[in-house]
């Protein structure tokens, strides 16, 4: 078993309520619709990674629990073509669930997670063989912080590239166990300005590069596309192409599966690579849900 692309993050079951609107403190709304998907910052980073590879490419190390919701998952994700056959089941633990409302007036979101067993996920669980054979592994923050580390640590020693998203945001001491291990940083505005402590996404960037020698950081920017900061100057770049936004929860995980897919399949400049991810990460906001909004590659053109 190898892997082109190996993900070590987070499984949760996403229970998302459509609303007319999200809402407020201490405010009770009448939700539109309820469904329940496949979520996971980690997951939905291997699934978009595989509906773009094929089958087989793309494996995913992570956890779920023992129960009715661990077993379902693991069903419906051998189904999108994600090697799930290192994924542990941890006994007497639920399985990681989000709940989530979606605003149906602009689809923003917002999540609240309850890990369970991905905060069981040790380093010791995760497969050296499949680190040591893959070209890139992915990490991000829904997973204890030792294990991130670790599976960061085992990749570069094998000469696999890294990316690291900072979803939810780790705080400052959390991240600088493991940031001399990331190649490629990917972060959304919130999390650059709040990981750097800087108020422009300029400065953000560039104190994120120079400060952790990270070889390009890249911002998304939702609607108004991403920068990239690598060795010259940051340069910013707006949407590949305009679409009507129904529902954003896992957009900013579709970018880095598909960024994933374009470092390993294609040789281009990390620029490049970034519109790849930025359109097809904006294709899945014209769907509902979260896994199940994402495009594969024959569906792209
Ligand atoms: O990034 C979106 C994801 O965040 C959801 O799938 C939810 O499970 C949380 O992890
Ligand atoms: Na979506």
């Amino acid at each position: 078993m190898v892997w082109d692309i190996l993900v070590a993050g987070s499984l949760n079951v996403d229970q998302i309520a459509y609303c007319s609107r999200l809402p407020g403190p201490g405010e009770t709304l009448l939700g539109e619709r309820y469904e329940t998907g496949l979520g996971g910052k980690g997951a939905n980073q291997a699934v978009q990674a595989a509906l773009l590879s094929g089958e087989g490419k793309v494996g995913l190390l992570g956890a779920v629990g023992d129960d009715q919701n661990g077993s379902w998952y693991l069903e419906e994700l051998a189904k999108t073509g994600t090697d799930c056959s290192k994924i542990i089941t941890k006994t007497d633990c639920s399985t990681g669930v989000a709940p989530i409302t979606v605003s149906m007036e602009n689809g923003e979101n917002s999540i609240v997670v309850v890990p369970g067993a991905n905060m069981r996920l040790t380093g010791e669980d995760l497969d050296e063989e499949a680190i040591k054979g893959t070209k890139i592994v992915i990490c991000q923050n829904e997973i204890p912080v030792s294990t991130t580390k670790r599976a960061l640590q085992l990749g570069r020693a094998a000469g696999a590239k890294t990316i690291y998203s900072p979803a939810p945001c780790p705080s400052r001491e959390d991240f600088e166990a493991f940031s001399e291990q990331i190649d490629y940083l990917i972060a959304n505005q919130t999390e650059a300005l709040e990981l750097s402590g800087k108020e422009t996404i300029q400065e953000a960037a560039t104190t994120l590069q120079e400060k952790y020698k990270i070889k390009s950081v890249i911002v998304t920017l939702g609607g108004d596309g991403f920068a990239v900061k690598s060795e010259g100057e940051l340069t910013l770049h707006p949407v590949v192409e305009k679409v009507d936004v129904v529902d954003t929860t896992g957009a900013g995980d579709s970018f880095v599966g598909a960024f994933s897919y374009s470092l390993t399949n294609a040789q281009k400049t990390t620029i490049e690579h970034a519109k790849f991810a930025s359109m097809v990460a904006s294709r899945s906001t014209t769907r509902k849900g979260t896994q199940k909004s994402y495009f594969r590659l024959a569906e792209l053109e």
